[in-house]
C-alpha cells in the first residue's frame, strides 16, 4: 500500500507537523501490542497517549461494554440517568482522595479542566464574592480548549491564540524554585482576589514529565487554602495508578476541592471526562435560582458505554493482580533508572510509580521543540516500540500488563538508540 492508500487523503491527524508524519495503519491491538496492517507488532510503551492502562482489547472491559450494549447505548443526561453513570460516580467518590461529593461528567481531559475552571469562577459569582484571579504553574498543560489553554504555558502550542486567552498568574515551577514559588503564591493570595489554583499534581506531563515533590505541593495547597482559594487538581494524566498510588493527590496531606479526570478513566476504551467536586463547591449551585445553575453540558456526557468501560476498568485497577503488576513495574523502573544513569548520553533519569523519564543530552535546550524528537521517535519505531518523546525527553508510560521481558527489550533499544 502507498502512503496515500494507507492513510486516507481526507483525514487530518492531531499534532501532525506539516503532514510529514507517516501514519501507521493499525489493524488490531492485543495487550501491550499494536498490530499493523503489514504484520508488524509494536509495543505501545505510552499506552496510546496515556489512556490504555490494562492493555488493548482487555477481555473484561470488552465484555462489560458489550453487555451494556444489550441495554442502552446512549441517552440524554439532562433530566435522565442510568445505572452505569450512578455506579461510576459512586466508584469515583469511593476511591478519590479527600471527601469528594459530586461528579460532573463530560467527554475528555480538556472539558474536565474547562468545567473545573468554570465551576470555580461561578462558585465565587454565585457567592457574590469578587474573586476572579486564576493561578497556575509555569509549564502547565491542561488541554487545548480556550480556558484550558489560558491556564497552560504560554508560547509554544498557543502562540496564535494568546490574544484571546484570559489573564492568569503563573508561579515558577516549584522544584528548584521553592522559595520563590511559595512567595509568589503568598503575594497573590494576600490581595484577596484569587479564585482558584490549578495544577498537575507531582508531575507535569506534557511539559516533559517534570516531577516536583508532594512536600512542596502541600506547602502551596496550604497557603491557597488558608486564603480560601479553590484548589483544582488536574489528574487527567496522573490518575488511575500512574504515580504508584491510585491518584497523585494521595501523596499530599492537603486535598483539592476539585479533581479533573479523563484519559485512563475508561481504560482507554471510550472518551469520558469527569470533574469531581466537594460539597463546598456544590453548595454554591444548589437551589432553584436558574442564575445559580451550572448551565453547561456536553452531548455525550456520561455516555453509558463509556461509563460501563470505566466501571470495569476501575474494578481491574483495584484488583490484586493489577496492584501486583503496578508494584512490579515500579520496582523494575527503579532498576532501569539505575542502569540508565550509567549511560553517557542521558541525564535527569527519574521514575515514579509506572512512569519513567529521562532527557537525551544534546546542544539544544530541553523542550518540546527540541529537534531530537523526530529522530528518537523514528528510531524507536524502527525497533517496533511506540515512544513519543516530548522533544528530547523520552518517557515510558506503558499499560500495567507489560511484562519484565518487554521492559528489558525497551531498555536494550534505548541503549542502542541513544
Ligand atoms: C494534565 C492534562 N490535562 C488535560 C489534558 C487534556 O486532555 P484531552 O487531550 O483529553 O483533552 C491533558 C492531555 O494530555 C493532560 O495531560
Amino acid at each position: 500500500l502507498t502512503k496515500k492508500e494507507k492513510d486516507s487523503a481526507f483525514v487530518w491527524h492531531p499534532f501532525d507537523v506539516m503532514n510529514l508524519e507517516e501514519n501507521l495503519f493499525i489493524k488490531k491491538g492485543t495487550g501491550v501490542f499494536l498490530h499493523t496492517q503489514d504484520g508488524r507488532k509494536i509495543i505501545d510503551a505510552i499506552s496510546s497517549w496515556w489512556v490504555n492502562i490494562h492493555g488493548h482489547r482487555n477481555s473484561h472491559i470488552s465484555k462489560a461494554v458489550s453487555k451494556q450494549l444489550r441495554y442502552l447505548e446512549h441517552v440524554i443526561f439532562a433530566g435522565f440517568t442510568h445505572e452505569p453513570a450512578i455506579r461510576l460516580a459512586e466508584n469515583l467518590i469511593r476511591i478519590l482522595p479527600g471527601k469528594m461529593d459530586k461528579v460532573f461528567f463530560s467527554d475528555n481531559g480538556s472539558t474536565a479542566t474547562e468545567i473545573a475552571l468554570k465551576l470555580a469562577i461561578q462558585y465565587w459569582a454565585n457567592n457574590k464574592v469578587p474573586k476572579t484571579k486564576i493561578i497556575a504553574l509555569k509549564g502547565a498543560y491542561h488541554g487545548d480548549t480556550f480556558g484550558a489553554m489560558s491556564v497552560g504555558e504560554r508560547g509554544g502550542f498557543n502562540i496564535p491564540f494568546e490574544p484571546y486567552l484570559f489573564d492568569v498568574e503563573f508561579l515558577d515551577f516549584p522544584e528548584n524554585n521553592t522559595e520563590k514559588c511559595i512567595l509568589q503564591l503568598d503575594e497573590y493570595c494576600k490581595n484577596g482576589d484569587v479564585a482558584a489554583f490549578i495544577y498537575e499534581p507531582l508531575i507535569q506531563g506534557s511539559a516533559g514529565m517534570r516531577f516536583y515533590s508532594p512536600l512542596l505541593l502541600d506547602k502551596l495547597l496550604k497557603i491557597a487554602q488558608q486564603h480560601q482559594v479553590i484548589c483544582i487538581a488536574d489528574e487527567v494524566m496522573t490518575g488511575f495508578g500512574r504515580t504508584g498510588k491510585n491518584f497523585a493527590s494521595e501523596y499530599c496531606t492537603q486535598k483539592p476541592d476539585i479533581i479533573c479526570l479523563s484519559k485512563a478513566l475508561t481504560g482507554g476504551y471510550l472518551p469520558l471526562g469527569a470533574t469531581v467536586v466537594n460539597n463546598k463547591i456544590f453548595s454554591a449551585f444548589e437551589g432553584k435560582d436558574i442564575h445559580k445553575t451550572f448551565l453547561h453540558g456536553h452531548t455525550y456526557t456520561a455516555n453509558p458505554l463509556a461509563c460501563a468501560a470505566a466501571n470495569e476498568s476501575i474494578r481491574i485497577l483495584l484488583s490484586k493482580e493489577c496492584l501486583n503488576n503496578r508494584e512490579r513495574i515500579s520496582t523494575k523502573f527503579e532498576e532501569l533508572k539505575s542502569a540508565l544513569e550509567k549511560l553517557p548520553n542521558l541525564e535527569n533519569t527519574r521514575t515514579m510509580g509506572c512512569i519513567l523519564a529521562f532527557e537525551v543530552k544534546n546542544s539544544n535546550d530541553t523542550s518540546y521543540f527540541n529537534p531530537l524528537r523526530e529522530r528518537l521517535y523514528k528510531s524507536f519505531l524502527e525497533k517496533n516500540i511506540l515512544l513519543r518523546p516530548l522533544g528530547n525527553t523520552v518517557y515510558l508510560m506503558p499499560p500495567y500488563v507489560i511484562d519484565n521481558k518487554t521492559i528489558d527489550y525497551i531498555y536494550k533499544a534505548i541503549k542502542e538508540v541513544v
